[in-house]
């Protein structure tokens, strides 16, 4: 009897077992290839949405040998990334990204030597007190960036990236940039940068990333070596040019006078991981609050009027932060609603590990999808509707008090977790405060008409399918609401400098 009770709590449990386990796997795939043909190359946050539905906030699919965890809330993602950072703070094996920028993008770094000095040199250069020091710099780069707008809306795109171009390139190497063609070299080079990482770390480019044995071959044999290295000289000339003056007040400076153990190599790389690391991420979120602005009309009414009685008719500050709750409101609920890196940015395990009775082997790459944690039912009702007022209304789960001090961005999943996480946090708010506000005190943004004065509708949903994933070209137009702020703008902006 006592045998017979044994093997039928045995089978029950095996059951158990397998549909507890069996929910947490990707069911089907092929040998050494797994799961990989059956995720996407482009918008691959959106299968694993879909995933996650169907198996649950954290599962696994195989995908050439490797395994993938990929995480759909926030709070699994805290527990492994915050609470165990010290196992799960490594980056996946990227070869070709590590070529091409001789392994010195601190963002892909290994959990190494390296990557300890560069972060902790980041770290230090970006804290409160020196972004402070920059506020200057990006209040008058926000107030140039809406003259542009307003000049030459369609060009969008690459004033939303000078604006932040022109501040890093001041901070990190402390070099003033003419107006015009120099700025341009400037920004073309950066996000040429981040563009070739972007495109060789992208899954399925080169072969090499699933057979590392080919790394073996000589060069003569092995075109992507070939052109790994041209790819490295060019971003390598550049970046070690903007290093060459050290002039006062810049990180490069203090990179190279004070003792961080880095050599003069790693500070080269080191401060174009910075300069890298905010090229294209704030200029992404910038471009969604605008479309948003053209989305929810209703929306841009709320942040006139609450411009208006916070600020009048001076010029914004950062300094009228506390009084911007609505600003910071839908600053934070644009970066939710369409996250500017939707696929996360994916961590490495160093040892093998059981998270809740769940095997996590030495080296599975995990993903903190954070279209999916942003659309954890439970801490954002109604995910898939931008809804700012559930960071300012009692009630809503992600409320929190004063509103002086809330939204803000800080410990917001959209910049990462744990001892990875995005260093130019503050940066970035400071930045989107200051554009959104400087944008909005002086004009109104809306949605562009044909010849027949019929309105153009902007996308709902018409995003890049990479890493950084941006609304694609849209038309909108810019003007001046308050006559006469346009020109405070172009005073302020040109008194600079
Ligand atoms: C909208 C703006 C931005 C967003 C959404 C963003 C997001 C992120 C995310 C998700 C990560 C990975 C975190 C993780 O692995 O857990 C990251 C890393 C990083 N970000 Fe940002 N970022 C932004 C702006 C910036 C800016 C302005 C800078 C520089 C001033 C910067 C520099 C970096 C660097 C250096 C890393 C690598 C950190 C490491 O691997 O240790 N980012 N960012």
């Amino acid at each position: 009897m006592f045998l017979l009770q044994l093997a039928i709590v045995g089978v029950i449990g095996a059951l158990v077992f397998q549909a507890v386990y069996k929910s947490r796997v990707l069911p089907k795939g092929w040998p050494i290839i797994g799961n990989a043909l059956d995720i996407p190359g482009s918008h691959p946050w959106l299968k694993f949405k879909e995933w996650a539905d169907e198996f649950g906030p954290i599962y696994q699919v195989q995908a050439f040998g490797t395994t993938i965890v990929v995480i759909s809330k926030e709070s699994i993602a805290n527990d492994l990334f915050a609470l165990r950072g010290a196992l799960y703070s490594d980056r996946p094996q990227l070869i070709m990204a590590g070529l091409v920028s001789d392994n010195g993008f601190l963002g892909a770094a290994r959990w190494a030597e390296y990557w300890r000095k560069g972060r902790r040199f980041a770290q230090s250069m970006l804290t409160s007190s020196n972004i402070q020091l920059s506020l200057p710099k990006q209040t008058h780069e926000a107030q140039q960036m809406v003259v542009d707008l307003a000049r030459e809306p369609s060009k969008y795109a690459y004033w939303l990236e000078r604006a932040g171009v022109m501040t890093s390139i001041k901070q990190i190497y402390g070099i003033d940039v003419a107006r015009g063609r120099a700025e341009e070299h400037h920004v073309h080079e950066i996000t040429s940068y981040m563009g070739t990482i972007d495109r060789v770390a992208t899954p399925g480019v080169y072969v090499v990333e699933f057979l590392p044995w080919l790394m073996n071959l000589p060069t003569w044999l092995a075109p992507f070596k070939r052109e790994a290295k041209a790819l490295v000289r060019q971003h390598w000339d550049y970046m070690a040019s903007l290093v060459r003056e050290k002039p006062t007040d810049s990180f490069a400076k203090r990179a190279s006078e004070e003792d961080w153990g880095l050599t003069d190599r790693e500070i080269v790389w080191v401060l174009s991981s910075i300069y890298g690391g905010a090229s294209g991420t704030s200029a992404t979120a910038m471009q969604s609050i605008i479309l948003n602005l053209c989305l929810f009309p209703e929306w841009q009414q709320k942040l006139q009027q609450e411009i208006d009685k916070a600020i009048g008719g001076r010029l914004p500050s950062f300094d009228d932060s506390p009084n911007l709750p609505t600003v910071r409101a839908v600053i934070k609920e644009s970066m939710r609603w369409r996250p500017v890196l939707s696929g996360g940015f994916p961590h490495a395990v160093i040892k093998d590990d059981v998270y809740d009775g769940y095997f996590i082997p030495k080296g599975a790459v995990l993903i903190p999808n954070q279209w999916a944690i942003f659309r954890d039912e439970q801490m954002y009702p109604e995910p898939d509707t931008f809804r700012p007022e559930r960071w300012l209304k009692p009630g809503y789960p992600t409320y929190q008090e004063p509103l002086t001090t809330y939204p803000n961005l800080k410990r917001f999943a959209a910049f990462g977790h744990g001892r990875r996480i995005c260093p130019g946090l503050e940066v970035t708010e400071k930045a989107l405060l200051l554009q959104v506000s400087n944008l909005l005190w002086a004009c109104r943004v809306g949605k562009g008409r044909d010849g027949s004065g019929k309105e153009i509708e902007v996308p709902w949903y018409d995003y890049t399918g990479v890493a950084i994933s941006t609304p694609k070209q849209f038309d909108f137009v810019v003007e001046e609401r308050v006559s006469g702020r346009l020109k405070m703008l172009e005073e302020a902006a040109s008194a600079a400098g």
